[in-house]
């Protein structure tokens, strides 16, 4: 292993880390002045990040992170300057208990409504938090969550338009899920928006869809499963979609009665393998199954083909992360917890053998490539990763891997910084993998405020740090668009 900044330590204060998960209330608009080196002169466009901002209503709180309203913060890159505004998404639910200064909806991840377990039983409304990811594309900015509709918002302002079914071509419920990728040459000739939403039961529905460059819905797909789904990631390469479905059982029952939220409801079965499924991009074909033991996958890096082969590379966990009913996610021991890693899957289409092999033992999550490489065979990926080489830690540094080599390298934030995220930006039309740079929003539990990081993704050296007034609670996702909207 290879380190980019002088001093690894592996000690973490959880106490500051947990202080990141504070409500940021107040919505901000303001040019940055506090900032450590120079902003790149070709780094212009803007950084949209989604994530929970507010974890309360009134004075009752939500049960997981995962449950908080959607804040959206755009970082803007100017003629060498750069500007931050942060909005909520003023989805249905954020404003009714804003209103009430009370918790009126009940939680994917637990949040349950005042009242106890009768107030809860068989309320099975969930609230649209909007709070996963946001990405501009076809001229709109979109606030995604995986199990309803996008909200449509004003890329300059933030402002919340409404809801979005691009010309109703969305499927029942008007899901879409949070993962969209970007193929940098799409069937067209040109790129196009790739996403699915799943509509979920004892069997569950996978639908497809395809946008090009004006935001329209130009190619759709959809396919009838057996069995529970919960899929949150998914990948592409030029021929196919990938999906891995992860060994779990859906119990209703606690949800319906009240006593869990949904997604307390998921028994994960470690011992059974995943089932891949590879579905042709053309539509001219039933979905090919393949199994193997992967864990529970949240992410994916990215997939390729080769050689008769579609190759996947996918953060797996052991175990599947929980939080308790009952317990506080701020005291969330990192130590009983299995790691994220990054493993790679070869899945031959021929015989349907799958194999894997482990790239990176040391915990990570959140992989980015290179936009250009999306669905390409590449070299490297780039993701939140722990100092400690060993177990589930917190985030505090971002690692290059070299996917070929197994080669990592480390830029630390660590033991002060908190890391969200990586988004890669490229540096220029045509330049090398792994030129450009990588932004990250980053909280300093010390000194009490974010930042956001700029490292130059060849030598992971920070190239400019601009520092926030103010801390932003850890987020999800978020793109970058070349765009400038002020
Ligand atoms: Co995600």
């Amino acid at each position: 292993m290879v380190t980019a900044s002088p001093s690894i330590q592996p000690n973490y204060d959880r106490a500051a880390w947990a202080k990141g998960y504070r409500s940021l209330e107040q919505e901000q608009d303001y040019w940055i002045d506090a900032i450590d080196g120079e902003i790149p002169a070709g780094l212009t466009g803007t950084l949209f990040r989604n994530g929970p901002g507010k974890f309360e209503a009134g004075t009752e709180s939500v049960q997981h992170p995962f449950d908080g309203d959607g804040m959206i913060c755009a970082i803007t890159f100017k003629e060498g300057r750069a500007h931050f505004k942060n909005r909520y998404v003023q989805t249905e639910g954020y404003v009714a208990e804003k209103k009430a200064e009370k918790i009126l909806y009940r939680g994917v991840f637990g949040t349950a409504r005042s009242g106890g377990w009768l107030k809860n039983a068989f309320d099975t409304k969930l609230k649209n938090i909007a709070n996963t990811q946001v990405i501009y594309w076809g001229g709109k900015l979109l606030a995604l969550w995986e199990a309803a509709e996008p909200h449509r918002l004003n890329p300059a302002t933030l402002e919340t338009i409404g809801l979005e079914n691009f010309d109703g071509k969305l499927k029942r419920g008007g899901a879409f899920a949070a993962h969209p990728w970007i193929d940098p040459n799409g069937p067209d000739g040109e790129p196009c928006l790739v996403n699915f939403s799943i509509e979920a039961g004892l069997s569950f529905t996978l639908n497809l869809y395809e946008l090009n460059l004006k935001g329209e819905i130009v190619r759709q797909q959809d396919h009838v499963l057996p069995g529970f789904a919960f899929i949150h990631d998914f990948a592409i390469t030029p021929n196919y979609y990938i999906f891995f479905q992860n060994p779990v059982k859906f119990n209703p029952l606690p949800f319906v009665l009240g006593s869990k939220g949904a997604g307390e409801c998921l028994e994960f079965e470690p011992e059974k393998p995943t089932k891949m499924l590879v579905i042709a991009r053309s539509g001219q074909s039933k979905p090919q199954v393949l199994e193997a033991k992967a864990g529970f996958v949240f992410h994916h890096s990215n997939a390729f083909e080769r050689d008769g082969k579609v190759v996947v590379d996918s953060i797996c966990y052991e175990q599947l992360p929980t939080v308790e009913p009952g317990s506080d996610f701020r005291s969330t021991d990192f130590a009983t917890l299995k790691p994220g890693q990054l493993w790679r899957f070869e899945l031959d289409l021929a015989t349907s053998q799958v194999d894997r092999t482990l790239l990176v033992s040391r915990c990570c999550e959140f992989p980015v490539v290179h936009p250009n490489f999306v669905g390409q065979d590449y070299t490297y990926t780039y993701m939140g990763a722990g100092i400690a080489t060993v177990g589930n830690v917190p985030l505090q540094a971002i690692a290059k891997i070299n996917v070929t080599t197994g080669e990592e390298l480390l830029h630390s934030c660590a033991p002060d910084g908190f890391i969200n995220e990586p988004v890669f930006v490229p540096g220029s039309v045509d330049g090398d993998e792994d030129q450009g740079w990588i932004l990250t929003m980053v909280y300093d539990g010390i000194s009490d405020r974010s930042s956001i990081v700029v490292l130059d993704a060849k030598k992971m050296t920070q190239v400019t740090r601009l520092w926030l007034k103010h801390h932003v609670p850890y987020g999800l996702h978020g793109t970058f668009t070349s765009e400038v909207f002020i």
